[in-house]
């Protein structure tokens, strides 16, 4: 009987006490497993990179947050969209607590498109669904997006990082409309598409 066994190495476990051997092949299973999920991790990073220009914002470039409205490129009348000389468009958002300014803006099809964004209090997220549009909006920087829009229509933007209380309200989007229209619209209706 196991129970006679005298050396206390080779008489059986207590119930509930899992074998040495068995605890080792159970955890080299899991590195594996977890190997294997950060390697479709990255395969998803470099093939999105590749294909549809999914990368991290390069552009650093620093804002002082307690003056935005005071002058200098996000001032207020300066938000919004705005033709460039070369036919592209440049989009320049505030994000606050709990609103985008403007909360909605209009940006002509199969253009290039730059968003510049910063935030005036805490860290915000921006994020085009559908699009290669998704930065972090963090105060003292401006963040800098490029992107087109081949389809027409609305797209939402979400604020994706927790930012208070109201962040699930915080949502804004984008009108994209035919690239002949645009240039037949209003100055106001260029710049954004917030109800006056
Ligand atoms: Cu702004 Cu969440």
């Amino acid at each position: 009987m196991a129970e006679t066994e005298t050396n206390p190495l080779r008489r059986p476990l207590p119930d509930g006490i899992v074998p040495e051997g068995e605890v080792t092949r159970t955890e080299n299973r899991w590195i594996a497993i977890v190997l294997g999920v950060l390697g479709v991790m990255m395969a998803v990073i470099v093939v999105t990179g590749v294909t549809n220009a999914l990368h991290p914002p390069s552009n650093v470039e620093i804002i002082d947050p307690t003056t935005l409205h005071l002058g200098g490129e996000f001032a207020e009348s300066n938000l919004g969209t705005a033709a460039e000389p070369d036919g592209s468009v440049t989009v320049r958002l505030i994000a606050e607590q709990y609103n985008f300014v403007p909360e909605c803006v209009r940006v002509p099809a199969d253009t290039p498109v730059k968003f510049r964004l910063t935030s005036a209090d805490v860290i915000h997220g921006f994020l085009l669904v559908g699009t290669n549009v998704n930065t972090m909006v963090i105060p003292g920087f401006v963040a800098e997006v490029r992107t087109r829009f081949n389809a027409l229509g609305d797209y939402r933007m979400p604020c994706h990082e927790f930012c208070g209380v109201g962040h699930q309200g915080m949502w804004a989007h984008v009108n994209v409309v035919p690239k002949g229209q645009f240039p037949h619209l209003s100055t106001t209706e260029r710049t954004s598409c917030v109800q006056q």
